[in-house]
């Protein structure tokens, strides 16, 4: 049985991967990580530390403690924030990630997944199913951040032989937790407005096209390419993902279906150019050739499912 460390264990991501990783191998075999202390109640029934990955003792502690084989890398800045901060966010991603690699190298830990993102292409990429090899000149720092931990990640493959897998996820859509700082979140706020108010003012502008996935097959992704027989992968860090594209106009229409009344205005803000500068739609290939990827998902049906989770939710005084 694996026995798995996950860092960012709070965050959008994080907290639906803990949660599916201990239904897989069992709560007691997946300890949670975060630099903040646990508010969920959905993570607290199996093992929790307060860890940042920026000062790694502690990580390395449990892992030689727990006999730790496998790491979930997911704490990380995201693209807004990052923007912000940009110094915070190298050190936090650049700076995490090493210590993450350097922590499975020197302690037996046989697999590292880490996210990367859509985040490291830039304006100069093909803008519709931008390919799995082309330029990585992304325009902001959580870009920047990302091709590095593709390219480092691919660097102790290449040097250790370590097991460092990473897939390019777009933009997340959840219900259990509010992204982080990132310039997808409208197409979650979008959803909590509107069983709460009927209503949504946007920060992207109506025709801003972004690849997006519904969280149910953003964890089938990751599990599956961490579960896949390494001698069957040609790329490691990566991989391209994708599952349906759409503007926030196109949303709005889908989410008048279920809720006619409802209401959208546009108030572009800073995460515009981030927006501008990724691509629209992308080629996922490699990831449905080497592992088998495949979406289950669409607009339509992520979009009266997320609805239903939350009317009931706040109905019930959850959000
Ligand atoms: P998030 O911001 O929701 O969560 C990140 C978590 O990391 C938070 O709980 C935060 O407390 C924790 N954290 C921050 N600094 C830390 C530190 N120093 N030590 C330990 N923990 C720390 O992010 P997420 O959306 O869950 O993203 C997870 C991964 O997926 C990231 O690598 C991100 O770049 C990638 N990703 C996410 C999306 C998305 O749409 N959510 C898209 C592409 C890539
Ligand atoms: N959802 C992420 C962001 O907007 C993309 O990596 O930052």
């Amino acid at each position: 049985m694996k026995k798995i460390l996950v860092t960012g264990a709070l965050g959008q991501i994080g907290s639906e991967l803990t949660v599916a990783l201990r239904q897989k191998y069992g709560e007691s075999n997946v300890i949670a990580t975060d630099v903040r202390p646990n508010n969920k109640a959905t993570l607290a029934n199996g093992p929790f530390h307060i860890a940042d990955v920026c000062n790694p003792g502690t990580l390395a502690e449990i892992v030689n403690k727990e006999k730790v084989d496998t790491i979930f890398h997911l704490a990380a800045i995201l693209s807004a924030r990052g923007e912000k901060d940009p110094q915070f966010c190298w050190n936090i991603n650049m700076g995490g990630l090493m210590n993450i690699l350097e922590l499975a190298r020197t302690n037996g830990v046989k697999e590292v997944v880490t996210p990367s993102s859509m985040a490291v292409w830039g304006p100069n990429a093909p803008q519709f199913n931008t390919p799995q090899e082309s330029a990585l000149k992304p325009t902001t720092m959580y870009g920047v951040t990302k091709v590095c931990g593709e390219r480092v990640c691919d660097y102790y493959v290449q040097k250790y032989g370590l097991d460092c897998r990473g897939l390019r996820y777009p933009g997340i859509i959840s219900s259990e937790t509010l992204p982080g700082g990132g310039t997808t979140d409208y197409a979650v706020e979008i959803f909590y407005d509107a069983v709460k108010t009927h209503r949504y003012s946007c920060f992207l502008s109506a025709e801003s096209t972004l690849p997006m996935m519904y969280m149910p097959d953003c964890i089938h992704a990751t599990i599956s390419l961490a579960e896949a027989e390494f001698k069957n992968l040609k790329h490691h860090s990566d991989f391209n993902v994708a599952a349906f594209s759409f503007n926030p106009k196109e949303l709005a229409e889908v989410i008048k279906k279920f809720m006619p009344d409802f209401q959208i205005e546009y108030n572009p803000d800073f995460r515009q150019a981030i927006a501008d500068s990724w691509p629209k739609s992308i080629d996922d290939s490699a990831a449905r050739e080497e592992w088998n990827w495949k979406p289950k998902y669409d607009i339509e049906t992520m979009t009266k499912d997320m609805l239903e989770i939350l009317t009931k939710k706040h109905a019930a005084g959850l959000i």
